[in-house]
This record gives C-alpha cells, structure tokens and sequence, in this order.
C-alpha cells in the first residue's frame, strides 16, 4: 500500500447533513429519542448505502444501542424520521413495525429465548417456505449456520442456559443470518469472544454478508474490527454523531482530542500518533476501507 502523508487527506465530515441519495439503503435524519428527562439521541444524521459497512464507535452510554433499536422498529424516535430504501418507516407520523422492515438485530446480550433450543432459536429466523425439502430443509440449513459460527451441529440440541456468553452470542449471529435480512444491525456481537475465535468469526460473517450485499452496521469498541469491517465510520459521542467517514480519515484525523474511555488506544492519540499509526497500526490487519482520494472523503 502506498503511504500517504496523513496531513494530505482530506477534512473529515463533522455532523453532516443528510444529502438524498439514490444509492442509500438507511437515512436517518434529525433524529431525538428521550428516556423520561434525559435526553439520549440529540438530532443524529447518517445516511448508509446500500450494501455498505458502517461502524458506529463511541463511549458508553452515548446512545449506540438506542440509534440501533429506533432503527430495528424496537423504539419511536421522539423527532426527526428514519427511511428504509427511500421509503419512511419512522417519524413524522409514520410507524413501520419490527418484522415488516426486513432488518435483522443481534442484540448487545444476544437475547436467545430461553425457553427454546438452540435450533428452535435458529429456526425462528428461517422461512421454511423458501427452503429446499421445506421444514426438513431447515435441520440442513441449522447445521450450516452453527458451522458459519463455528459451533457444532450437535449444539442445536442445548437450551441458552447451558451455553456460555461466547457461544449464546454466536448462536445470535446465526439466528439473525438465518432470517436473510437486507440490513443488518450488529450490536457489539463478537465482544465476548476471545481474539483468535473472534477474529475467525468476524471474518466469517463479513464474508456472508458481503456475498449476500447486505448493508450492515456493526457497533463495536474495537478500533481493529471497525477498520476492518467497515468503509465508513462514524463516531459517536453524547447522543450525537461527532464524525462521520472513511475509517482512514476518523482515525487520523479526529475533531478534537478524543472522550475519556474512548474506543481508540490513548497511544494513538498522542502527539506522534499521526506519524506512527499508518505504519504501526494500519498496517497491522487487513482493513475494509481503502484511502480516499484526496478533495473526497
Ligand atoms: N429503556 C431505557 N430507559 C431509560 N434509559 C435508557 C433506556 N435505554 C437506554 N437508556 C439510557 O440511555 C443512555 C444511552 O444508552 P445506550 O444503551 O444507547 O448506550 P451505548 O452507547 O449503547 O452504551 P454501551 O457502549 O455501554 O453499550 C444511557 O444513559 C442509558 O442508561
Ligand atoms: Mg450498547
């Protein structure tokens, strides 16, 4: 790759307007959400293309988990409208429900239903009419989903309570991959893994959903995964959107220095990081994005 001198990229866009596009998958535009007095979302735009990766990276409590939810149909944004293809599904008196938005959601905690198997788990995100050999299609494609996430077939017998966090998490993956959705909303889904199993995973489900051309926005603390997931990053902080774009830009340019707990390593953000990360970090893993021409972001 060749380096480019970060001080030659481009400005990153900060808190950006939503331009229309005929190209965007998700538009989400002005919107607030409130729980009781506190104010959560505070006017969030973003806008994801069809097929495209988003990362959203940010603090605790910032309001990741709530823009996921208002955009899965599980929340009504308070003010401000969310549109699907073109198409409102939230706000300004439109209310598409969950199940008609053809989204699917992997949860922070993976939220299996504990009363099922792991196969009747995954079988709840199957359609069974569009399945070869139709429910006795559906044993086959159970076991492939477990393989994608690396568990075992024999799995599928087990109830969530005797599964551990990592195993219940990939057992969510497989349940929303199972439902074919054409968004996709990834809620920190590999954080209880351990790196290598993690990595392999990560891998495995951006292979899928890449074949598949499914946009996808994957919440994560982990500046590798979001570099090597997505081609577009946006940075979360205190309800609103501090930066949105190409995941090159965000990490070398932030607006300004970065929140206590933030997602990024303090040592990247020291005065020699600018100089050091393309070599020490980027370079570390494969990544997603490509750099931009300079003048585009
Ligand atoms: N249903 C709810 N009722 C009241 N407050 C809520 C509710 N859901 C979230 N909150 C509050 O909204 C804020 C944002 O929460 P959210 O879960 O979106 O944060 P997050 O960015 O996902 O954090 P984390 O990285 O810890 O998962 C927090 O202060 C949280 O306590
Ligand atoms: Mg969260």
């Amino acid at each position: 790759m060749t380096e480019q001198s970060p001080s030659r990229l481009p400005e990153p866009r900060i808190a950006p307007s939503v331009a229309p596009s005929t190209n965007s998958h998700l538009q989400i535009a002005d919107v607030t959400k409130n729980f009781a007095s506190q104010a959560v979302l505070k006017g969030v735009n973003l806008s994801v293309a069809k097929g495209g990766t988003t990362a959203i990276v940010g603090p605790s409590g910032s309001g990741k988990t709530t823009l996921l939810r208002l955009i899965a149909g599980f929340e009504h944004p308070a003010t401000g409208s969310i549109s699907l293809n073109g198409t409102k599904v939230a706000g300004d008196g439109v209310w598409l429900p969950a199940h008609r938005r053809q989204v699917g959601y992997v949860a922070q905690d993976g939220a299996l239903f504990p009363h099922l198997t792991v196969g009747q788990n995954i079988a709840f995100g199957l359609d069974t009419a569009k399945l070869a050999g139709g429910r006795r299609g559906a044993a086959g494609r159970i076991s492939e989903l477990l393989e994608m996430v690396s568990l075992d077939a024999a799995m599928a017998k087990r109830r969530p309570h005797q599964l551990s966090g990592g195993q219940q998490q990939r057992v969510a993956l497989a349940r929303a991959l199972a439902r074919e959705p054409e968004l996709m909303l990834l809620d920190e889904p590999f954080s209880a893994l351990d790196a290598g199993l993690r990595v392999a995973t990560r891998r495995a489900v951006a292979k899928v959903l890449n074949k598949a051309g499914v946009t996808t926005i994957l919440v994560t603390h982990d500046q590798a995964e979001a570099l090597s997931f997505a081609d577009q990053v946006a940075v979360m902080r205190g309800g609103k959107l501090a930066q949105i774009g190409n995941p090159f830009v965000v990490y070398t340019r932030p607006p300004t220095a970065p929140p206590r707990n933030s997602w990024a390593t303090p040592s990247s953000w020291t005065p020699g990081w600018k100089a050091h990360w393309p070599r020490a970090h980027w370079a570390e893993f494969p990544c997603a994005a490509r750099l931009p021409r300079a003048g585009s972001s």
